[in-house]
């Protein structure tokens, strides 16, 4: 296993559509993903698209408890408006995150690193961890989902301020 380069905002790989894993079998797309795996819990990220790690292909991993799942030529179907704001930080912009109006639950379908077809609904930061994933996988990126500017800031900052908040 290897980690592998994260790209960071501005890179215009996290800004394209990246295109269908054509074969799910292939021992690279099982590699990848692998290595994918082993790049996120090493930046201590919930999950990672490959478009992250300069590969424009619809895949991502994320955590799911203490697993690490994956999902391949994923369909994410939103149930509910995109309301519940959340906090996000993304491993292309480090240092900085955001709270993000999302799904509260969604429906997802795919295949697993084995090539196997999975489908089920998820809800909570799970559901917003298949949200985030997968709008990199449309070249999207959290802060383009952002409605509210003033709850964007660097992590150091914001800890700061929640810290000012709580002593007073
Ligand atoms: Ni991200």
């Amino acid at each position: 296993m290897a980690i592998l380069k994260i790209a960071r905002m501005g890179h215009p790989v996290l800004l394209r559509r990246a295109a269908p894993v054509k074969d799910p079998h292939d021992p690279e797309i099982r590699r990848l993903i692998m290595d994918m795996a082993e790049t996120m819990l090493d930046a201590g990220g919930l999950g990672l698209a490959a478009p992250q790690v300069h590969v424009p292909l619809r895949l991502f991993v994320f955590r799911d408890g203490d697993e690490v799942a994956a999902l391949i030529n994923p369909e994410i179907e939103l149930l509910g408006p995109a309301e519940s704001l959340g906090w996000e930080g993304c491993l292309s912009i480090p240092g900085l995150r955001g709270s993000v109006p999302r799904a509260a639950r969604v429906g997802f379908r795919g295949l697993d690193v084995q090539g196997e077809e999975v489908s089920g609904e998820a809800e909570g930061m799970l559901a917003r961890v298949m949200q985030h994933e997968n709008d990199h996988l449309d070249g999207v990126l959290y802060p383009m989902r952002m409605t509210d500017f003033s709850l964007f800031g660097f992590n150091e900052e914001l800890a700061r301020a929640a810290a000012r908040e709580s002593h007073q």
